[in-house]
């Protein structure tokens, strides 16, 4: 914790002291106060939850990138909760902090919470997902996916696998959590672009709250009511591998009788892809640790920082997903 206490002891010792460790903060506000003097930068993060791969693999980068860059991480995870992660926040705002850094569960009602951070003069940023608060002053940053460009991959892909059918395609959609970022727009992403061609149609669409089991558990209860499916569409690799398992079980081939389209692309969809199992990946970074400190030390030591910050990402076919496996990180 970044403190200013015991300013007389800092300023015999040099205020340049002081720069080099990042005092200041968040866009043009007052430092807080508190905490232990030890002259680092302490980091409240409240992660969703560990409900996906993707999850797991963003976790792990923040942490590690924390210890990296010397910033004290105080880490709670919310287990898809979003009163556990109001909860988490308020108790970094008591202690001070110097930055509150989470991944908002759902877009809505984050208004209190983030006003109490600002009145504690404790700078905020979002991280991988957004929030609907019209104002934005609330948060210093947002860095992570365009969400909805995703979804547009997904229907461009889509598209042009179907270019020379004139048939009708069946279209079954396993949406992320309800009222997440991610669920939202990879929805209207994926909708804006089939909406183009009748033929498209999404015959059922539910949550599968980004976990495998709902995700097998849904697309069960699709196969039953639902004789023919061509497509599926699952917001994430979780849910579509949980899905394959529910496709197998009944005695259909994932991949070749029910084509699929996930998003993320971590290790055990692209191991799905390169067999055939899944026909398409939409890539969604999970390693924002890195361009997180960088932000949180900017914010801190009150530099101004872009509104959004977007991270970079591809898609794979299952060739590309062959030629990537042996090096893919996560
Ligand atoms: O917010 C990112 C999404 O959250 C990932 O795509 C999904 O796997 C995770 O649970």
């Amino acid at each position: 914790m970044i403190v200013f206490k015991r300013m007389s002891a800092l300023l015999l010792a040099g205020v340049t002291i002081m720069a080099a460790a990042g005092c200041g903060s968040g866009g043009g506000t007052t430092a807080s106060s508190g905490g232990a003097d030890d002259g680092k930068i302490t980091m409240g993060f409240a992660q969703v939850g560990a409900e996906s791969g993707w999850r797991t693999a963003n976790t792990k980068s923040i942490q590690e990138s924390a210890k990296a860059a010397g910033i004290e991480l105080k880490f709670s995870d919310a287990q898809q909760k979003q009163e556990n992660q109001i909860k988490a926040i308020r108790s970094y705002i008591q202690q001070k902090v110097d930055v509150i850094a989470f991944s908002p569960v759902v877009e809505s009602g984050w208004d209190n919470v983030l006003k109490e951070a600002q009145t504690a003069k404790i700078p905020v940023i979002l991280t991988d997902r957004a929030v609907d608060s019209a104002d934005t002053s609330l948060y210093k940053t947002f860095l992570g996916s365009d969400f909805v460009e995703e979804g547009r991959k997904a229907g461009k892909w889509l598209v042009e696998e179907y270019k020379d059918s004139t048939d009708t395609v069946n279209i079954v959609e396993l949406q992320g959590t309800t009222g997440s970022a991610p669920a939202n727009d990879r929805k209207a992403g994926f909708a804006e672009v089939i909406a183009a061609e009748p033929k498209f149609k999404v015959v059922a669409s539910q949550t599968g709250d980004f976990t495998r089991a709902k995700g097998k558990e849904v697309m069960e209860a699709f196969l039953k009511s639902n004789p023919d499916i061509d497509v599926l569409y699952a917001h994430n690799d979780d849910m579509g591998l949980g899905a394959i398992e529910a496709i197998e079980g009944a005695g259909k081939v994932p991949g070749k009788d029910i084509k699929i389209i996930t998003v993320d692309a971590v290790k055990d969809g692209m191991q799905a892809l390169a067999d055939g199992k899944i026909n398409f990946i939409v890539e969604c970074s999970p390693i924002l640790g890195p361009q997180l400190m960088d932000l949180a030390k900017k914010v801190v030591a009150g530099e101004q920082v872009p509104a959004r910050v977007l991270t970079e990402e591809t898609t794979f076919t299952p060739e590309q997903a062959k030629a990537a496996l042996p090096t893919r990180p996560y």
